[in-house]
């Protein structure tokens, strides 16, 4: 079995109807059997949303990865998977995080539309790296104003 360290990241669509507590509820939903799971199965990464997208960082031993993928793209509450990548890596870009989440912030558009500008608004540009950086980047800086996110 190949035990590198893989890291897999995609974008996607949101399919959860509704706005307010309903997709709050859904979305808690989602970051707890993440945060259990991913924890028991050496997977670590981040998750971003807003009403309308997913970008999803998954590191792990590849098996774990591949497997762990293959559910979350069966899952109805999302749809029209993107991949960015599935490349051996060093080391975890989000070593302390079962499951980072960065969203619900009023200005989370502006981070999609910041991936969008570096890209040239073409999601074909869109890489894994520009995903995992921007992701880093807003991670660090909420960490910093609140430190409510550490999830492991
Ligand atoms: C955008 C998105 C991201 C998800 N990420 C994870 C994840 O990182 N780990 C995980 O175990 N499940 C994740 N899920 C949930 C899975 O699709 C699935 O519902 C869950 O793993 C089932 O867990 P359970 O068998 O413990 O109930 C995600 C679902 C969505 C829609």
């Amino acid at each position: 079995m190949n035990t590198e360290l893989y890291r897999l990241v995609y974008l996607s669509q949101n399919n959860i109807a509704g706005d307010g507590d309903a997709l709050h509820k859904e979305i808690s939903q989602i970051l707890r059997a993440a945060r259990e799971n991913n924890l028991k199965n050496e997977i670590t990464g981040a998750l971003m949303f807003n009403s309308e997208y997913f970008a999803q960082v998954l590191e792990g031993p590849h098996h774990q990865v591949e497997s762990l993928f293959d559910r979350i793209q069966c899952d109805e509450r999302h749809s029209g998977m993107t991949m960015l990548g599935f490349t051996a890596i060093e080391s975890r870009s989000f070593p302390e995080w079962a499951m980072a989440y960065i969203g619900e912030e009023s200005n989370l558009s502006d981070r999609f539309f910041m991936i969008a500008e570096e890209t040239n608004f073409d999601l074909d540009n869109v890489s894994g790296d520009i995903v995992v950086e921007t992701l880093l980047a807003r991670l660090q800086q909420s960490t910093e104003t609140s430190g409510e996110h550490k999830a492991a």
